[in-house]
């Protein structure tokens, strides 16, 4: 595990754009593994300004987003089908087909998630993944428990994730209980993985990184079972 503190967020988006351009000039049909929330956003409008500057290409990108509400509708202002559009798909050159996001409208949620996961693996699996973490140490939407899950899976969310996702929200109770989160093993076979952590919120998070221990209780530790993580950070989060 690599780790790159920066003084703060805009150094930390700048960092993280900085090898998303770089991968993705290598290889112009890179599978990127795509995370929503507050933490990527920098990344994102850096990766857009790269685009109108003639200097990234994506047409021949293909994307997988960790997770989404479920159930809602793509049309849902807080579904992540729509952040995304707005933060990033709709402002570069990406193929609608080459979008990957667990349908959160899906009838069938388990063939939903059998879907996603034969989808990934169909592709060869993801190439560069991001991910942001939750406070609890959550990853995607796989949260804090006694066991984790290896593939696409519907989740209840944490009390805690439901108050902390809830400023996008009017009230806590708008917040949907359940989600359909990619699982542990497409994030872990993830050829190279760019983990963001930004704010005093994450410390916790961050702290659990820095020993050997692995724990289902804060799943972020199983990155530590991964041979090529970066793990970018502000000083708020890493507190030194
Ligand atoms: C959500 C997402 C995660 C994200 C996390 C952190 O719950 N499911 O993928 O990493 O929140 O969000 P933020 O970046 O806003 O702190």
């Amino acid at each position: 595990m690599k780790f790159v503190i920066c003084d703060d967020y805009e150094q930390m988006s700048d960092f993280a754009a900085g090898i998303f351009m770089q991968q993705i000039r290598k290889k112009p049909d890179i599978r990127l593994g795509l995370a929503t929330g507050s933490s990527p956003i920098g990344l994102y409008s850096r990766l857009i300004a790269a685009y109108r500057r003639g200097e990234v290409d994506f047409s021949r990108v293909v994307t997988f987003n960790l997770d989404e509400y479920y159930p809602i509708a793509a049309e849902n202002m807080q579904s992540y089908i729509y952040f995304m559009k707005k933060q990033l798909f709709d402002h570069v050159n990406i193929r609608p087909e080459n979008i990957n996001i667990p349908d959160g409208s899906a009838s069938d949620y388990e063939a939903e998630c059998r879907r996603y996961d034969a989808k990934i693996e169909a592709c060869g699996g993801i190439d560069l993944q991001l991910l942001g973490c939750g406070r609890n140490g959550h990853i995607g939407f796989n949260e804090p428990g006694d066991f984790l899950h290896s593939s696409t899976h519907r989740t209840a969310l944490h009390e805690d994730t439901i108050k902390a996702n809830s400023r996008f929200f009017a009230s806590s109770s708008d917040v949907p209980t359940h989600a359909l989160t990619m699982g542990m093993g497409a994030i872990l076979k993830a050829k190279k993985i760019v983990l963001i952590m930004n704010g005093p919120a994450k410390r916790a998070a961050f702290e659990s990184l820095l020993d050997d221990r692995v724990s289902p209780q804060c799943p972020v530790t199983f990155l530590k079972l991964h041979r090529d993580v970066t793990v970018i950070a502000d000083l708020a989060a890493a507190g030194r």
